[in-house]
């Protein structure tokens, strides 16, 4: 059994709302071994942003623990939270997020330019990461030039570019086609393979789920189901059952 690269404990998040304080993660536990792809299923507006949101640091909990790769995160420590963040944690948003004024290539460079990383010095890491998710040849375009899938290619390029041990995707495959989403799942799953490192995914397809080697339902602000799939990425039927089950 490979080793925990994420760790969530008990947490607990909510918003203040006037007078009320309403809480969407409640006392919400999951695990993420080494090498493990795991898909977060569950209602629209259930908490999965949010989680991933506290996880990189960027919303901070009330409660509960999170550890990635050993490290516990401090959410006092705005510092701690921003390094961690940029060494540790690679992250593919729903809507891209790609500077419009930068070219696909500068794009991709952008975390290790930030980072002082000395792979920026000669672009051999950008043309590998963008040969990974097959952009090679839209290296000098701005991202306007691009198709939603591709910039949304770009943008996975960009989260692994410095060999994060976790990845947080949020809803990668929301807004592609079904070849371009395939090609997402399957570029996610071998980095978990290759690399070791951890991959968190949110989703609301069945069929891109399946290629997790977990599934895990959110539900009234836990882990409510889980479902042990080991990435049958042809085999969704037993998702689509447990979302019925479930409600979802
Ligand atoms: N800054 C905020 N202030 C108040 N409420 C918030 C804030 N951010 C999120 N929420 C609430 O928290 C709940 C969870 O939101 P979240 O974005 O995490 O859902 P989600 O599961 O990602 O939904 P979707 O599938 O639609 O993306 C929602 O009810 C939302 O209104
Ligand atoms: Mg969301």
């Amino acid at each position: 059994m490979n080793s925990t690269l994420l760790g969530i404990d008990a947490l607990v998040k909510g918003y203040r709302l006037g007078q009320q304080f309403i809480e969407v993660l409640c006392g919400l536990s999951l695990h993420v071994a080494q090498g493990e792809m795991v898909a977060i299923m569950g209602p629209s507006g259930s908490g999965k942003t949010t989680l991933l949101n506290c996880i990189c640091g960027i919303d901070a909990p009330q409660g509960g623990i999170v550890t990635i790769a050993g490290q516990v995160i401090d959410y006092n420590d705005e510092h701690a939270r921003t390094l961690l963040r940029r060494k540790k944690i690679g992250q593919v948003f729903q809507f891209f997020n790609l500077i419009p004024t930068l070219t696909v290539a500068e794009n991709v460079g952008l975390p290790l330019l930030i980072d002082r990383d000395i792979r920026h010095k000669d672009g051999k890491r950008v043309n590998e990461m963008l040969t990974l998710v097959g952009m090679s040849e839209r290296r000098d375009h701005l991202p306007f030039q691009l198709s939603g899938g591709e910039m949304q290619l770009v943008s996975i390029a960009r989260a692994l570019v410095h060999g994060p041990d976790l990845l947080l995707a949020d809803e990668p495959t929301g807004n592609v086609n079904p070849q371009v989403g395939r090609s997402i799942m399957r570029i996610l799953r071998d980095t978990a393979r290759r690399e070791g490192s951890g991959v968190l995914m949110v989703t609301h397809s069945p069929e891109h789920a399946a290629w997790a080697d977990r599934v895990c339902f959110l539900k009234e602000g836990i882990i409510a189901s889980e479902l042990v799939h080991k990435g049958q990425a042809d085999a969704p039927a037993p998702i689509y059952a447990r979302l019925l089950a479930l409600g979802i």
